[in-house]
């Protein structure tokens, strides 16, 4: 048997999760997804099963965590993602984000291994700067209702480097900024994939206040490969990797309905409570120490986004449930 690589992926069967298995494999290492599904979706993962060098557990790391044999490297990346999920299950997120991280950070410790954590630009709350820079410590309310998604993922930040400092584990932070790409859900509440899925529809887009706040959207590839340089670089701080080319969503909206090539009107909703007004990364230090920037351009990842929900069978283009965000909201 070839003496490969071990990684551990947690949230393997998510968005991110299944991106990154899937480099993985390409890189030909040995990849042990895990997952409970809370979130996942097999279907995003199930090309891997026959595979030699992919083995899956259906687990959740919030309990004892373990894994046979040798590991090199762990990947945290379980956790609810988007208001809709982290307002319907909040307990499990503050779970898997402290619980979970705990767990894992002893498994590295016992198995000698390195360990990324997949943090977010949420540990910024509404910010009072833009773009945001690794310095800047934030402004988050714990007691909101994003504050179990926020506070999760600063005290998951916490937990890692005070085993970095500790324990001297190899660590390391990656704040993501809004990703987008196939094997999103349409309905997961977040801002692109509910655009796209309005707009095959044919309903109106529905944008939150009047548009004004911004995000910078970054395609998965390009995140994926500022994450595999990450974990390959000696940098144990924490480190944005985003695309900086930030929009407002009033335009995004615009962008969308062009590229769907509909008619459909953009309305407004209700600004949700502690929304971020603005979000872009300041990218100069994984500039600088991973000589990474993003390469795909909106359009570019927007078109192939487009197609791979275009590709979904029609049932799931008009299956939505927003009823619990909505009465969380
Ligand atoms: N996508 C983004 O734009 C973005 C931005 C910032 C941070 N992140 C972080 O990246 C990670 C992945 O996000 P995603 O967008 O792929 O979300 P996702 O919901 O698609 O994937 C998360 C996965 O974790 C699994 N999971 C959740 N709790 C678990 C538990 N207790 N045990 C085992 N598995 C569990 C889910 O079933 C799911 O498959 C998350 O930690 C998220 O906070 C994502």
């Amino acid at each position: 048997m070839p003496n490969r690589k071990r990684i551990l992926i947690t949230g393997a069967a998510g968005f991110l999760g299944s991106h990154l298995s899937d480099r993985f494999i390409k890189e030909d290492y040995h990849v042990i997804g895990m997952d409970n599904l809370i979130t996942g979706d097999l279907r995003n993962i199930e090309h891997l099963f026959k595979l030699e060098n992919f083995e899956f557990y259906n687990h959740d790391v919030s309990t004892f965590v373990h894994v046979p044999g040798d590991l090199d490297y762990i990947l945290h990346f379980a956790s609810p993602a988007s208001p809709i999920d982290y307002l319907k299950i909040p307990i499990q997120t503050l779970k898997v984000g402290s619980l979970g991280t705990h767990n894992l950070l002893g498994l590295a410790l016992a198995k000698g291994a390195r360990m990324l954590i997949a943090s977010t630009s949420e540990v910024y709350g509404d910010p009072n700067i833009n773009p945001q820079p690794e310095e800047y410590w934030g402004n988050v309310n714990p007691v909101g209702p994003r504050g179990v998604y926020d506070e999760a993922k600063r005290f998951q930040e916490a937990i890692t480097m005070a085993y970095h400092t500790f324990h001297g584990l190899e660590t390391r932070i990656v704040r993501i900024f809004n990703t987008y790409g196939p094997r999103m859900r349409l309905n997961d509440g977040r801002v692109l994939p509910a655009f796209i899925g309005q707009a095959l529809r044919g309903e109106s887009l529905t944008m939150f206040g009047d548009g004004s706040q911004t995000r910078s959207f970054c395609y998965v590839d390009d995140l994926v490969e500022g994450i595999y340089r990450l974990l390959h670089s000696d940098y144990a701080q924490p480190m944005n990797i985003g695309n900086p080319d930030e929009i407002t969503i009033k335009q995004f909206g615009e962008e969308i309905i062009k590229l769907t090539g509909t008619d459909q009107e953009l309305i407004s909703l209700p600004l949700p409570t502690d929304d971020p007004k603005q979000r872009r990364p300041d990218i100069t230090k994984a500039k600088a120490i991973l000589g990474w920037e993003p390469q795909i351009s909106r359009s570019e990842g927007l078109k192939i986004t487009l197609d791979y929900f275009k590709s979904l069978p029609e049932k799931e283009i008009h299956h939505k449930d927003f009823s619990y965000y909505n009465k969380n909201r």
